[in-house]
């Protein structure tokens, strides 16, 4: 009984000191071309394809998080997931408002990538996937492997994100302020959460060895859904007709390759995204040191879309 008060006592709870702060943010997409990246196609359309994939996968965050909040016992780590549920919520419907007022209006047909997003986290991945009920001495594990899974991609995030905050090549070449905008804000707030999901995977259960096999799940799912999404609406550009790009095609792989390593900063280097899932293997990692929150914070608070929400309350 001592033994089972003591490890409560010592669960593992929130790494952070510092409040998650949730802002509101507005973005304009009346002068956003589609090559938002000027003269770069293949990398518009490769980081375009991002506002499909993120805001089905982000909702399906939020809905797993409201399901386990009453069983977090750390207040302080509570919070964190509250402003957690409340950035990623904003997260989504931004995306959204670019797939929309952007991509909709410019006549780029999204909507297979979409479904192919929501089939994933709406069917497969949901409490009852494809329909079948769990048994009850198995809910938790379901929970569980989830949240493993949203933990993995949210180191995953991170990265991203440290590589979207400190980029200047896309502002050198030109791009358009909003895009830039809406990549930098997303990618800060996701170094600010960034201790979140591997927080709570842990204080609910979660081991270590899970993360060698979701790792692998997580970083092969990622790249050939974002390959894949990009191919199709790549297809509809009559620039890519000849090529008519697709997954099972070395071309589309070979060119992300050859852009990551042309134009320095205008892509990440799939293999370098790879060996960023190294770290989160080491039994000594901790999100923490993945990033400087200063940084994130630093942007945070002159984001254009996150002034113009605020203006737009005041
Ligand atoms: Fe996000
Ligand atoms: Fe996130």
């Amino acid at each position: 009984m001592k033994l089972l008060q003591r490890l409560k006592k010592t669960k593992i709870g929130s790494s952070i000191q510092y409040h998650i702060q949730p802002r509101k943010v507005k973005f304009e997409w009346h002068n956003t071309p589609v090559d938002w990246v000027p003269e770069q196609p293949f990398v518009s359309y490769f980081i375009n394809e991002i506002n499909m994939i993120l805001p089905a996968g982000e909702f399906w965050f939020c809905r797993l998080y409201n399901k386990v909040l009453p069983q977090i016992q750390d207040e302080k780590l509570k919070q964190d997931v509250q402003a957690f549920i409340l950035q990623e919520a904003m997260h989504a419907q931004a995306h959204n408002s670019a797939n929309k007022e952007y991509l909709c209006e410019r006549h780029i047909d999204i909507q297979r990538n979409l479904d192919v997003m929501d089939f994933l986290f709406g069917k497969l991945l949901a409490d009852q996937p494809l329909g079948l009920n769990i048994p009850k001495p198995l809910q938790h594990q379901w929970d569980l492997f989830r949240l493993g899974i949203i933990a993995t991609v949210e180191h995953m995030t991170c990265v991203l994100g440290k590589y979207a905050l400190y980029n200047t090549e896309w502002q050198k070449s030109g791009a358009d302020p909003a895009m830039l905008d809406l990549v930098k804000w997303h990618g800060a707030e996701e170094i600010e959460h960034r201790t979140v999901a591997f927080d709570l995977y842990r204080h609910l259960g979660g081991g270590y060895l899970a993360r060698y096999y979701l790792s692998v799940v997580v970083i092969a799912a990622v790249l050939g859904l974002w390959v894949d999404g990009t191919a199709h609406i790549m297809q509809q550009d009559p620039r890519f007709k000849s090529i008519r790009p697709a997954i099972y095609k070395p071309w589309i792989w070979r060119e992300w390759y050859a852009i990551s390593q042309r134009n320095n900063g205008l892509l990440p280097n799939p293999l370098w995204l790879i060996s960023q899932q190294l770290g989160y293997l080491m039994p000594w990692y901790d999100p923490v040191h993945e990033a400087k929150t200063e940084d994130a914070i630093a942007y945070l608070n002159q984001s254009p879309a996150a002034l113009r929400a605020m203006l737009k309350v005041a």
